[in-house]
């Protein structure tokens, strides 16, 4: 075999989204791009701002001596104190460049966080529904996700975490708000999971690590907040990105940022540069690096997303689907009418309207709409929806 078996076997389970990818690709060959109803990816559709343009091309104009050669495996020094200044803000401590390192997107991000940290067959834990991406990202350290249960509304069930604690837990992946759901975990609920850590820690003697995944912090609608998580525990990291926020996906640029009460703080940051070089990322990329520290704070315009949720939600409930209206994301998490999210996705498929079924992120039962599409694709889809629905619940 060519291949390795492992990887093989991953490629076989690999992800729903991809897989709803491709047939989306072949029902629009089929039928016509503006006749099928493509829900299934987290491609931002809001154009990046003219800032960022402005700031790239003012870059590329002005002479910076190896303005796209290496530098240092953190990042630009000058990238690292703007970062640092902004984390200061979103998580309410002192934050300085020390903290941080300019990687390639979260996915980096996560990454060179979990071979920082993971030992053989240590397990991370997360709650779910989550992005499933985690668990080829701890399996490519050595790893192990286990997904903890939530309690109702996609809370943090800090019970459940407390039973799953054991001496090779090294750390707990947080996303919030959340892809699939967008919830926001409130600052009581986070404490809750927070206790529990702190007296496992203890416990087992290891410093258990929160790696917060926040690229989607700034897409939240209603004046939502979300809680910065420095204050609250000591060992915990944000690895994000400027995917979401600024539209940038296929630029490849975030950062790591540690708080720097951790344990052993000066060996965790030295561990996440050396990762970011031996992983082959090397460095994030030098111009992006040089454009985001120009554009700390900047977002695209979240109302369009905020209208697009409101158009979505306010149909979708009148037809009867059952959801809870998000606070941030661009996500919807609805309840699969009959309960079985595969069977209803196909339904949906019959109708052209492309969804990911909750399975692909530990939660079935339910099913994730991405929202990040135009206008007319949201209008054209709610013939669909009804159908697909009134064929489940007759009755209803
Ligand atoms: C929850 C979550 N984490 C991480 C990522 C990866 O983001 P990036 O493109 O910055 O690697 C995504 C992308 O969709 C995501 O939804």
């Amino acid at each position: 075999m060519a291949i390795s078996s492992h990887i093989k076997e991953m490629m076989e389970g690999s992800s729903f989204i991809r897989k709803m990818f491709e047939t989306g690709a072949k029902l629009k060959e089929q039928y016509g791009d503006d006749n099928v109803y493509d829900f299934s990816l987290g491609n931002p559709d809001v154009p990046p701002i003219q800032k960022f343009t402005d700031t790239v091309i003012k870059i590329m104009e002005e002479d910076i001596p190896a303005k796209h050669g290496y530098m240092a495996n953190a990042g630009f020094s000058f990238a690292r104190k703007a970062v640092a200044a902004q984390v200061s803000k979103d998580q309410k401590a002192d934050v300085d460049e020390q903290s941080v390192v300019m990687t390639c997107g979260a996915g980096g991000a996560l990454n060179i966080v979990l071979k920082s940290i993971l030992n053989p067959g240590d397990r991370v834990l997360v709650s779910s529904p989550c992005f499933m991406e985690y668990k080829f990202y701890a399996d490519n350290h050595g790893g192990k996700l286990e997904i903890i249960k939530p309690k109702e509304n996609f809370e943090l069930d800090a019970d459940a975490f407390e039973k799953a604690m054991g001496a090779d837990v090294a750390a707990v992946i947080l996303n919030s708000p959340n892809n699939p759901s967008g919830k926001i975990y409130s600052k009581e609920n986070l404490n809750s999971l927070f206790e529990v850590l702190k007296k496992a820690s203890d416990k087992y003697g290891r410093s258990i690590y929160v790696i917060c995944d926040e690229p989607y912090r700034n897409i939240v609608f209603d004046g939502a907040e979300v809680p910065a998580v420095f204050p609250l525990y000591n060992n915990s990291i944000v690895v994000t990105s400027y995917s979401k926020n600024l539209s940038l996906p296929g630029e490849r640029i975030g950062y790591v940022a540690a708080n720097p009460a951790a344990d052993d703080f000066d060996d965790l940051m030295n561990a996440v540069i050396l990762c970011n070089r031996i992983m082959g990322f090397v460095n994030a990329p030098a111009l992006m690096q040089r454009a985001v520290s120009e554009l700390q704070g900047e977002t695209v315009d979240i109302s369009v997303y905020q209208r697009k949720r409101d158009l979505l939600c306010e149909e979708l409930s009148r037809i009867g689907y059952e959801f809870e209206k998000p606070k941030g994301t661009f996500y919807l998490f609805i309840k699969a009418p009959g309960g079985d999210d595969a069977a209803f996705a196909d339904l949906l498929l019959k109708e052209r309207v492309l969804v990911v079924p909750g399975s692909g992120f530990a939660m079935p039962g339910y099913f994730r709409i991405s929202y990040c599409v135009e206008d007319k694709t949201i209008k054209g889809s709610f013939s669909g929806f009804e159908k697909a629905f009134k064929q489940v619940c007759k009755n209803c």
